[in-house]
């Protein structure tokens, strides 16, 4: 799960996608596309909106994208355009280049909505994200378990 900060979006898809696939079969994880908060915590409001859903994501620290990712993970999912092709522009060979989906293509394929940037906006920002990222890894765990 990738987004810019890896401390607003992508935690939240992490803490979601972890809390509906076993743990032993299925490893999640999340990165920025940016270092600007390597190291730090989810963000306060994406703490809270987990919380008040029920997930703890707190055992989280931001880290930032690298190349061997696209070798590790079989899935790589973007929450906006500019994350998309910032993740395939790290890609050097083909098998790389096909991981990468925008996350809510799952749910809508094909229309390349982006899971808004709530860092900047009030709170309801980061609940619609909740909602959206919910809905999207649903189809997400689908896909996987098939
Ligand atoms: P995220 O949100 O990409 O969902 O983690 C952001 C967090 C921080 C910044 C931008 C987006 N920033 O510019 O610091």
């Amino acid at each position: 799960m990738v987004c810019l900060g890896n401390i607003c979006r992508s935690p939240l898809a992490e803490g979601i996608l972890k809390s509906k696939v076993d743990s032993n079969t299925i490893i999640v994880d999340s990165a920025g596309t940016g270092a600007y908060h390597v190291g730090n915590l989810p963000d306060l409001r994406s703490i809270q909106v987990a919380e008040k859903h029920g997930l703890d994501i707190t055992d989280q620290r931001a880290r930032k994208i690298q190349t061997s990712d696209l070798d590790t993970f079989d899935y790589i999912y973007a929450m906006d355009a500019s994350n998309y092709r910032n993740i395939l522009s790290l890609a050097k060979i083909e098998a790389q280049k096909a991981k990468v989906f925008m996350i809510m293509n799952e749910l809508q394929p094909g229309e390349d909505i982006s899971v808004p940037d709530p860092y900047y906006g009030g709170g309801d920002g980061f609940e619609n994200v909740y909602q959206m990222l919910d809905k999207a890894c649903d189809v997400v765990v689908k896909k996987i378990s098939e």
